[in-house]
C-alpha cells in the first residue's frame, strides 16, 4: 500500500500525482544492498539494547538472507506503490519475517538518518572503483612516458611554441593532477566514513541504541556523527565527492583537448588506435577522437551535477528537507559516467602512437631555442636584461631573413651583437636545450627519469 511507512494520521492515501512526484525508487532502488546492511546493523543495535531477543535477531537475519536472495533472483523488486527503497524493503522484510517481527525494525531510526548513511556507503564503494580506474589511467600515462624517454616535442605556452620539452615530461604533466585527485579522494574518505545512523529524524534516539555499534558494523571508521541535526541535514560530503570527481573529469578533459588537437592533420602528433576511434557514416576516410570528445563533453555534465547539487543545498534550513532527495541522481550520474569513461580513456591513452619524427622536427621551430641563446649569454657574463634583448634581435634577424636560429653565419651573428660568438651554436640544439634543464622538476632526461620514480612512489603510498 502506498505510504505504508506513514499512513496512520492520514484519512486518505496519497494522490497519484503526489506519489508520482515523490517516488524515488527509479534511482534509489540501487541502494538496496546498503539499506539491508544498514538494517542488519540496526537490528543488532536493537538486540543489544534489549528490543529484539537473540531468536528474533536470528529470524530477522534469515529473513534478510531470503530477501536478498529474492532481490538477486528478480523475484522481489520495488513496486509502483513503494515510495522509496526504504519503504520497498520494509515491505520485503515483512514478506519474509512476518508483520510482527518485521514491524519491530523501524524503532529508533528514520529514513532521514538511513538515507544519509546509505548515500555515504554507496559513494565510498564507488570511490574505490573510481580510484582503481584512475590508477590504471596514471599507469597508462606513465607507460607511454617510459616508452618515450628521450623524444622531444615543442612545448607550448599560449598554444605558441615556447621551449622544447621531452614528450615524457609533457605526458607526466597530465598524470600529476590525477595523483592529486586520488589524494583528494582518499582524504574525502575520512569525512565520508562518519556514520549518521542513530540520528533518527533529527534529534537522536531515546531508545538507548548504540550508534557506534552500527558504525562498526557498516565499516564506517569515523564512528557516529557528533550532532544528529548535522548528521541528517548536511550533504557537504556528497558535494565534496561531486567536486573531486568533477575535477577528475576536468583533468581528463584537458588531456582530451590536447589529444583531439594532436590527432588533427595539421598537428599530426599522434595516431589513435582503430579500436579506440570512430568513423563517419558518410565520410569514409574519417577517423574521429570520440573518446576524447566524450571526456570533454562529460566533464561539462559532471560540473552540472556539482553545481546542481550545490544549488539544491543553498538556502536549505536545518534539519532534513525533502529537497535532499535531489542529492542522489547527480552523484549517481557522475559515478556512472566516470565508470564508463575512465576505462575507455585509459585504453585510448595506452594505444596512442606518437609521431616522434614530426615532434622532433617541430621542436626547434618557432625560435623555441631563443631562451637558450639568452641563457648562454648570461653564462658569458651578459646581464639577463641585455641577453634577452640580444636574443630577441637575433630572432628578428632570422625571421626577416627566413633563417632558423642556428643558421646565421659568423659574420651575421657578430653583426647582431658582438657577444654572439660562433660558439653560441652549441646550445642552439633541441637535445642541448632539453639536457640543460636539470633544475628541480625540469625537462632534462635525468630529471624526468627521477620524476617517474617519484610518481610511482606517490601512487604507492596513497
Ligand atoms: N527518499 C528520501 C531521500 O532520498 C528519504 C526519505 C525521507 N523522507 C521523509 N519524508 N522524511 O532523501
Amino acid at each position: 500500500e502506498a505510504g505504508a511507512l506513514w499512513g496512520g494520521r492520514f484519512a486518505s492515501g496519497p494522490s497519484p500525482e503526489l506519489l508520482a512526484l515523490s517516488k524515488s525508487t527509479q534511482f534509489d532502488w540501487q541502494l538496496w544492498p546498503y539499506d539491508i546492511a544498514g538494517s542488519r546493523a540496526h537490528a543488532k543495535a536493537l538486540a543489544a539494547a534489549g528490543y529484539l531477543t537473540a531468536a528474533e535477531l536470528d529470524a530477522m537475519s534469515v529473513a534478510f538472507d531470503r530477501l536478498r536472495g529474492a532481490i538477486e533472483s528478480g523475484e522481489f523488486t520495488a513496486e509502483e506503490g513503494d515510495e522509496d527503497v526504504h519503504s520497498a524493503l520494509e515491505r520485503g522484510l515483512i514478506v519474509f519475517a512476518g508483520a510482527e517481527l518485521g514491524g519491530k525494525l523501524r524503532a529508533g531510526r528514520s529514513r532521514n538518518d538511513q538515507i544519509a548513511t546509505l548515500v555515504r556507503l554507496y559513494l565510498l564503494d564507488h570511490s574505490r572503483s573510481i580510484d582503481r580506474l584512475v590508477i590504471q589511467l596514471i599507469d597508462a600515462i606513465a607507460s607511454q612516458a617510459s616508452a618515450h624517454p628521450d623524444a622531444p616535442m615543442p612545448g607550448r605556452t599560449h598554444l605558441q611554441h615556447a621551449q622544447p620539452v621531452l614528450l615524457s615530461h609533457h605526458l607526466l604533466a597530465h598524470a600529476w593532477p590525477l595523483v592529486r585527485d586520488l589524494e583528494r579522494l582518499r582524504d574525502w574518505t575520512v569525512r565520508a566514513s562518519e556514520s549518521p545512523y542513530g540520528a533518527g529524524a533529527l534529534a537522536g534516539s531515546s531508545l538507548g541504541l548504540d550508534p557506534a555499534l552500527v558504525a562498526r558494523e557498516l565499516g564506517l571508521a569515523g564512528g557516529p556523527m557528533p550532532n544528529s541535526i548535522d548528521a541528517t541535514a548536511s550533504r557537504d560530503v556528497v558535494a565534496e565527492f561531486a567536486f573531486v570527481t568533477s575535477l577528475i573529469g576536468i583533468n581528463l578533459s584537458r588531456f582530451a583537448e590536447e589529444i583531439i588537437v594532436w590527432a588533427t592533420r595539421e598537428f599530426g602528433f599522434v595516431r589513435l588506435h582503430d579500436s579506440y576511434s570512430t568513423g563517419s557514416s558518410i565520410m569514409p576516410q574519417k577517423k574521429n577522437p570520440d573518446i576524447a570528445e566524450l571526456a570533454r563533453g562529460k566533464s561539462g555534465r559532471l560540473i552540472g551535477n556539482l553545481t546542481g547539487l550545490l544549488a539544491t543545498l543553498k538556502g536549505l534550513p536545518l534539519a532534513y528537507n525533502r529537497d535532499l532527495q535531489e542529492d542522489k541522481e547527480p552523484v549517481f550520474d557522475t559515478v556512472e559516467q566516470l565508470e564508463v569513461l575512465l576505462p575507455a580513456f585509459t585504453g585510448m591513452v595506452a594505444s596512442l602512437t606518437f609521431n616522434t619524427g614530426r615532434l622532433a622536427d617541430l621542436a626547434p621551430q618557432g625560435f623555441s631555442l631563443a631562451t637558450d641563446v639568452a641563457e648562454w649569454l648570461v653564462k658569458q657574463g651578459v646581464a639577463f636584461r641585455d641577453a634577452h634583448e640580444i636574443s630577441g634581435d637575433l630572432v628578428r634577424f632570422c625571421e626577416t631573413n627566413g633563417l632558423e636560429l642556428h643558421e646565421p653565419t659568423d659574420e651575421q651573428l657578430i653583426a647582431v651583437s658582438p657577444h654572439l660568438a660562433p660558439d653560441v651554436r652549441t646550445v642552439v640544439t633541441v637535445e642541448g636545450s632539453i639536457a640543460s634543464r636539470t633544475g628541480a622538476g625540469g625537462t632534462a632526461g635525468v630529471r624526468v627519469a627521477e620524476q617517474l620514480g617519484q610518481l610511482t612512489e606517490r601512487v604507492r603510498i596513497l
